[in-house]
């Protein structure tokens, strides 16, 4: 792989200020953010008052702790446009998550977030080591979902040739890559899997691609893939997380030259980890729930927002912002089995680490008697497809989850083909289980 590191005078100074000064900048935007989310949006100021809090308490980026957390459900209480902080004419465009149930969750953007995303983007992909001329093959989906439009006026900011491919159409997306010769793709990781798997059924060598970077994240994925797809392509993997709420893609980042956990950027996002369950603030180095607040977002200003996203929080090294480690799940994915807590990532980690089975997972619950059960659907890879094969490599995957995760696991590993596959974000976990 070549040495994609971007040049020191190529960052924005920000990147690499001193803390004292990123301190500073994130005090002054706070308390706009604060002012600005109470004097514009009616629920900001009920909750601040009921919590006999004011925009004026706040003196250090400490004293934000003082101040009330804003939920998902919230968006949802004040669908569509309730939380908004502009008029609606300011709005330069919507995006929505679908939710799995009822109503999507709405976010606005005046035509400065707009321009702050590109930004943002565009300084996620450069420490990724996309480079300014470099072609970029977009296969984020295109429409509500933040990622295809976020990743596009990102790579435009950064003066790349952008492919606006969307997802699906593996074959179409396989061809593309090889009369186009793009340098970067962005995509999710599960999707890259099939992209993958669509090389190989073509009998193409991907190590051959034109690809040096892969801008991966909307869902989580660990460093055993990352070393999978690595090898696999020839290329850099680089993770990018973000969230609709707080932005889209882009709100923090790794850099290519470390990939040692995502720089949060921290000119614009506020990160805290706190403990969900009693929703005090967490020292640095602990693991929590991430929680951000925006210090530049007009349209859309989230104070304190729970992320649900599961991580830590870790000094620099590459810049100067802080960085959050590979996030290790969502608390609305992790599996509570017989009193054991299991993320499907750590399921991950030990299905790659099994010879002959196929990357694609997931993971079923039931109940079996009065007692939940799991059961990992995966797959053989073409050359340990056997009978005797496919057998082995399940005992050998059930005993890994038993050592290392901790539980009893069913592991059936089918034909190649065989498991679920996605275009988007994977889904991971399909709850069976009898409820009472
Ligand atoms: O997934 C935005 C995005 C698009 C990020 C493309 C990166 C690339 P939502 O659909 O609102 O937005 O989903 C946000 O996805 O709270 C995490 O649970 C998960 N997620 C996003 N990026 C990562 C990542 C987009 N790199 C939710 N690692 C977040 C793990 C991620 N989880």
């Amino acid at each position: 792989m070549r040495d994609l590191t971007p040049p020191r005078e190529s960052l924005d100074p920000i990147e690499i200020a001193s803390r004292d000064e990123i301190s500073a900048l994130q005090l002054e935007r706070m308390k706009w953010t604060l002012r600005h989310a109470y004097e514009n949006v009616p629920m900001y100021r009920q909750r601040f008052d009921a919590a006999g809090v004011h925009p004026d308490d706040l003196e250090s980026l400490a004293d934000l702790a003082k101040f009330p957390f804003t939920y998902k459900s919230d968006l949802r209480d004040n669908y569509p446009f309730g939380l908004f902080a502009v008029p609606q004419d300011k709005i330069a465009r919507l995006h929505a998550s679908s939710g799995t149930t009822g109503k999507p969750t709405v976010v606005g953007y005046t035509a400065n977030d707009i321009s702050n995303w590109a930004d943002l983007v565009a300084r996620s992909m450069r420490a990724s080591g996309t480079r300014p001329g470099d072609k970029v093959h977009v296969a984020y989906g295109y429409g509500l979902f933040t990622g295809g439009l976020g990743a596009h006026y990102g790579a435009e900011r950064l003066g790349c040739t952008v492919i606006p491919v969307s997802g699906g159409m593996t074959e179409r997306q396989v061809m593309l890559i090889e009369d186009f010769k793009p340098q970067t793709i962005m995509v999710t990781p599960s999707y890259m899997l099939n992209i993958l798997e669509q090389y190989r059924k073509e009998g193409r060598d991907p190590r051959e691609c034109s690809l040096q970077v892969g801008i991966f994240g909307a869902e989580p994925w660990t460093n055993a893939m990352r070393a999978e797809v690595e090898a696999a392509f020839d290329m850099h993997a680089v993770d990018i997380y973000g969230l609709s709420e707080i932005m889209g893609p882009g709100v923090a980042n790794e850099c290519v030259e470390t990939k040692d956990g995502l720089h949060i950027w921290e000119d614009h996002f506020y990160p805290e980890i706190i403990n969900p369950e009693t929703g005090e603030v967490c020292a640095d180095g602990e693991m929590g729930e991430l929680v951000f607040t925006t210090l530049t977002k007009e349209g859309l200003p989230m104070i304190r927002y729970r992320t649900r996203d599961l991580t830590r929080l870790l000094p620099g090294t590459a810049r100067s912002m802080r960085r959050m480690e590979k996030i290790t799940g969502r608390s609305d994915d992790m599996i509570i089995l017989r009193g054991v807590n299991v993320f499907p990532t750590q399921i991950e980690e030990q299905l790659l680490k099994i010879e002959g089975l196929a990357p694609h997972f997931q993971i079923e619950l039931h109940t079996a008697g009065r007692m939940d059960a799991m059961r990992v659907i995966c797959e053989a890879l073409p050359h340990a497809a056997d009978d005797a094969s496919r057998a082995a490599a399940s005992k050998a995957l059930s005993k890994r989850i038993k050592d290392i995760v901790g539980v009893s696991a069913e592991c059936v590993v089918g034909t190649p083909g065989s498991a679920p596959r996605s275009e988007g974000k994977a889904k991971r976990v399909v709850d069976n289980r009898t409820k009472d």
